[in-house]
């Protein structure tokens, strides 16, 4: 049995996607034989709230120095991290001499708004490839994990943080409760605590079951982070909608001492109620909507590939591994993946075995079908790929539900 990370509550499994890879994992054929499958669930904690994967793989063997993620692959990402580095200078009236900390700062693509601008910062990176892309930007990273040991080292030699940032990283970590000890030991008396995740409700709405993956430890709302952080003396005063990675929230939060909240808090809150996400029947109801998506999908490849069509996949994302292997689509019902990271290139797919291959692939000879796995940048990517709907392309989406355009 399985018990709540937060609260030790038995919790109650309302998805079993089974056996599954790592989703960055995309590996070369003299791996195939010792590739490393867990159990992939997802399971409710009744007494808390929190929603969460039951079994997690070892984070260093998700983040280390081969990790193929890079914020910055994304234009509207880069555009995104620097409208949030602003938005959190702003608002809290920072100067070059206040510090400024991120918790998984990746490439540096955030971190580099505050870097460029002369102001004290450190990034908190364990996967030590993107952190030399960082480095190499100008922006100063120490190569571990963040929790409170980290934390209280951090405080030691650099002194209190005026913000601690980070975006699709806290949902990351196992250990929330040393995450919330650390933050509240190294954030300044009036300084704030400001992260970005993919918010539950987004997911619940959305049927995005590919959401959950081995980085996902937790899938947050306002309900459960006011909870967590609120058990350290921090207070969740705002929570701001985002449209990334599928419907995100943007989280604030400050030491609780004189804390003013904003009515967004108890608006947030009032809608996560709406939604049932505090009660069972609602992840049953999810589960029922991932069948249903799995089969539909697997039937529009299948009778594309009867009729001798050519489908691809768009965008080597972690959510596309879930659905890969969740739906059992084969390499060959999916000719290939295209994306534009170069460390995933010439790789396959954990798991499916599907061959990466640059973008080049796909624009050199449009296929019949391309099913989006990159759904959460779909405005950029229709709009970039303008020449293949003309051409009489096809896309295949499976968010909210599967349909083909
Ligand atoms: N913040 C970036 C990267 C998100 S990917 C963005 O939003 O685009 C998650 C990142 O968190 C990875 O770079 C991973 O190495 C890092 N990470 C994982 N566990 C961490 C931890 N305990 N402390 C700090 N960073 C962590
Ligand atoms: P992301 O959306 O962050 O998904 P996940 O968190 O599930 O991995 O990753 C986007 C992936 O899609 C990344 O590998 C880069 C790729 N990509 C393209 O190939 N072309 C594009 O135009 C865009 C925007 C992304």
């Amino acid at each position: 049995m399985h018990h709540c990370r937060i609260c030790n509550h038995p919790t109650e499994t309302f998805l079993d996607l089974g056996p599954m890879p790592l989703a960055n994992a995309f590996l070369l054929p003299e791996d195939f034989l010792r590739e490393h499958f867990y159990s992939l669930r997802a399971a409710f904690c009744p007494s808390c709230g929190m929603v969460q994967i039951a079994d997690n793989p070892d984070p260093e063997d998700m983040f280390h120095g081969d990790y193929a993620y890079f914020s910055g692959q994304s234009r509207y990402m880069v555009q995104h991290f620097q409208g949030f580095a602003h938005s959190v200078r702003d608002t809290l009236g920072l100067g070059p001499k206040d510090l400024v900390v991120e918790i998984g700062s990746n490439d540096g693509t955030m971190l580099t708004n505050f870097a460029s601008a002369g102001f004290r910062h450190l990034g908190i990176e364990p996967s030590g490839n993107v952190a030399d892309v960082a480095r190499a930007k100008g922006v100063e990273t120490l190569v571990t994990f963040f929790n409170r040991e980290t934390a209280l080292a951090v405080r030691e030699q650099q002194g209190p943080a005026a913000a601690i940032i980070g975006a699709n990283v806290v949902a990351h970590i196992p250990d929330m409760h040393s995450v919330a000890a650390g933050i509240k030991a190294l954030l300044a008396p009036d300084g704030s605590f400001v992260f970005e995740a993919p918010d539950l409700a987004s997911m619940i709405v959305n049927g995005a079951y590919d959401q959950i993956y081995d980085e996902h430890i937790y899938f947050l709302s306002a309900s459960t982070v006011a909870h967590v952080f609120g058990l350290y003396g921090l207070t969740l005063v705002d929570v701001q909608e985002q449209w990334v990675h599928g419907g995100s929230l943007r989280f604030w939060l400050r030491h609780s001492e004189g804390a003013r909240i904003s009515d967004a808090v108890a608006r947030q809150l009032a809608k996560e109620t709406r939604l049932g996400l505090g009660e069972t029947k609602t992840y049953d109801a999810f589960r029922r909507r991932c069948e249903k998506s799995r089969d539909q999908l697997r039937q529009v490849v299948g009778d594309a590939r009867a009729a001798g069509k050519r489908v691809v996949g768009y965008g080597a994302t972690a959510k596309g591994t879930i659905v890969l292997n969740y739906c059992g689509l084969t390499p060959e019902m999916i000719e290939f993946v295209s994306d534009t990271t170069p460390a995933k290139q010439y790789k396959f797919t954990p798991g499916t075995h599907i061959p990466v291959l640059p973008h080049g692939a796909f624009a050199a000879d449009y296929p019949d079908y391309a099913v989006l796995f990159a759904w959460n940048h779909r405005e950029e990517i229709l709009a970039k790929e303008s020449q293949y709907a003309a051409k009489g392309g096809k896309w295949i989406f499976y968010v909210p539900d599967v349909h083909v355009l």
